[in-house]
């Protein structure tokens, strides 16, 4: 039998490769994934054997967390399937959230309308417009209770997608579970209260830095001692992503503003591992497969280090980066929009490869509009083909090992660390934003990425390649423009009907207490209780912090 001599990799691209090559050109001259890594034809051991593999990425469960931060991953519990949902009423968001727990979700997901995420009543001029068109909208704890009639807040999670008034509606939402009557120590869920990201890339921000910092640092305290199994914040590179990041942007924007908020909890007097462990974060999955299952590896390993080694945190929970994923909305088209579900599916796919805890998988009309039932309910059917009939939620972290994978995971990871020594070097987070250098960055790899889009060296298949003529108009779900009146009109009666008095004696407490440094979660809890509206609070609020306006992008 031929003797088998081992071939180094050199060897083979000088000669099979090459003269293959020369046969048949590659397809581009160059292969890069969205961070600019070079993808190679083939990758072999020579490509990890920089690192002790074994000792970099050790093993579920364990640190660095690499792996998945449970041991047995989905095999004990499938991820959170977790749908996105939220428009018009508090009545027609509950038939929703009814509706999509009747089909299998395991976990609600709220998206409010625009002026509940940034301060406004649904009766204020503002609002024209806007009452419940991108999510729902809730003026006061009327609506809240409303929208979550007939959920039961000690046995499901809840996540909110807020964050200026992300106290306001976590105090509406405990008003509410005590109205239940449920053990506050009990209810489980998150506010997404990420507002460094909204100055970066989402915009639904109120107040400037240092006062929006306060009220996120007094949420973390208040839910450490009254609410533990509540996650405090969903720290989020999603809408980075969304806004034209790269992958290794993404993961190093939103480990710099992680590392930001810890920094201003310790310095809030809060000690590392009472607080850390309700920390979330939320990612992006986006087109390249290989790079996104990378990203979530290298992001876990990061955290881990970061947490262990900058902050001396000692509780395991507090070394372990949970998170929620959605997949792309940047990267649903309007052409062909059944096209999305195929998308959809490869993004759902590395994000369960890359060991997500919870996931929301985009309908196939959302870049048209908010999805209808039918289709929000395909999307849920694509998560659960995926977890009860693909085979790839039975293993654990099945990539591991990949000379591929572990060698972007690698690659990520260094540019990631790169970009959190240059946010350091300028001050942190807050000041890189002030300085505007992460929206530079970022609107930067969007110019590139639309550059590619344009030369169609990116393709997007029923966009610039593959289109088609005439395409039968989709049903789209309409929100009734008339909402904002309704809304408007149950507000009037509600401050008839309430004891003002009592409201202004509680929001001249929640004032005092602004002005000073109480913690304010207590006072605004009291005011939702007292039927304070949202906009009366973040008024009030708006009175003593003022209003931050958008910062400068970076002149390089
Ligand atoms: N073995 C043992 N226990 C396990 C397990 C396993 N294999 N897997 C999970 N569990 C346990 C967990 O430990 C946990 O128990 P605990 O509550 O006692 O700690 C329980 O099962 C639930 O598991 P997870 O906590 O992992 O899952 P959740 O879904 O509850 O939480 C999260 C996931 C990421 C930590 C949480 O923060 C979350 O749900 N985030 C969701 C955020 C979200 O939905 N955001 C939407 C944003 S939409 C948006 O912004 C986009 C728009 O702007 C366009």
């Amino acid at each position: 039998m031929q003797q088998h001599v081992s071939r180094s990799a050199e060897e083979w691209r000088a000669t099979t490769l090459r003269k293959a090559q020369e046969k048949a050109a590659e397809r581009k001259d160059r292969f890069e994934t969205s961070s600019h890594i070079p993808v190679q034809p083939l990758y072999t051991a020579e490509d990890v054997q920089a690192f002790d593999l074994h000792e970099r990425i050790g093993f579920p469960g364990e640190f660095p967390y690499t792996r998945g931060v449970q041991p047995t991953m989905y095999r004990s519990r499938l991820w959170t399937m977790r749908q996105y949902a939220g428009f018009g009423t508090a009545e027609e968001s509950n038939k929703r959230y009814h509706y999509l727990l009747s089909q299998g979700t395991t976990g609600l997901s709220v998206a409010f309308d625009l002026p509940t995420q940034i301060g406004y009543d649904a009766d204020h001029a503002l609002s024209e417009g806007e009452v419940g068109k991108v999510g729902v909208s809730i003026s006061s704890l009327e609506d809240m209770e409303i929208l979550l009639a007939g959920l039961p807040l000690e046995r499901i999670s809840t996540s909110m997608t807020i964050n200026a008034t992300a106290s306001i509606l976590l105090a509406l939402y405990i008003a509410v579970a005590k109205k239940q009557g449920a053990d506050l120590r009990k209810i489980s869920g998150t506010i997404q209260n990420d507002v460094l990201k909204e100055y970066i890339a989402r915009g639904t921000y109120i107040y400037p830095p240092q006062h929006s910092m306060r009220i996120i640092t007094d949420i973390f305290q208040y839910c450490a001692e009254n609410i533990p199994r509540w996650n405090t914040i969903s720290i989020s590179g999603y809408h980075i992503r969304e806004a034209g990041s790269t992958a290794a942007q993404e993961i190093a924007f939103t480990l710099s503003n992680a590392i930001s908020y810890v920094q201003a909890a310790l310095d809030a007097g809060l000690n590392v591992d009472k607080f850390a462990g309700q920390l979330s974060f939320f990612f992006n999955c986006h087109n390249n497969f290989f790079e996104e299952i990378a990203k979530f590896r290298a992001a876990r390993q990061m955290w881990a280090h970061i947490m262990r080694e900058r902050f001396h945190a000692q509780d395991p929970r507090s070394l372990m980066l949970r998170f929620h994923t959605q997949t792309a909305g940047s990267t649903l088209t309007a052409q062909q929009p059944d096209n999305n579900v195929v998308r959809t599916a490869y993004q759902a796919m590395a994000a369960v490869l890359g060991g997500t805890q919870s996931l929301h998988t985009n309908s196939k009309d959302e870049a048209l509009s908010l999805p209808t039932e039918d289709s929000a309910r395909l999307a849920l059917r694509t998560q659960q083909i995926l977890g009860y009939e693909t085979g790839v939620a039975d293993v654990v972290d099945p990539l591991a090992g990949s000379y591929f994978v572990e060698s972007l995971t690698a690659q990520l990871e260094e540019q990631a660390w790169a970009y959190i020594q240059k946010i350091d070097e300028l001050g942190g987070s807050v000041r890189a934003i002030e300085l505007g250098y992460m929206q530079s960055e970022i609107e930067q790899a969007a110019y590139t990425y639309q550059l590619a889009l344009e030369q169609e060296e990116a393709i997007v298949v029923g966009v610039n390649r593959f289109t088609q003529q005439h395409e039968p108009p989709a049903e789209l779900l309409r929100v009734d423009p008339a909402i904002g009146r309704g809304q408007a009109a149950k507000l009037a009666a509600l401050r008839l009907r309430r004891d003002n008095e009592q409201v202004q004696q509680r929001l001249q407490a929640l004032e005092a207490a602004a002005r000073d440094s109480e913690n304010l979660m207590p006072l605004i809890i009291e005011a939702v209780e007292a039927y304070a509206t949202l906009g009366e609070i973040s008024d009030t609020l708006r009175h003593i912090f003022g209003e931050q306006h958008e910062f400068r992008s970076f002149d390089a």
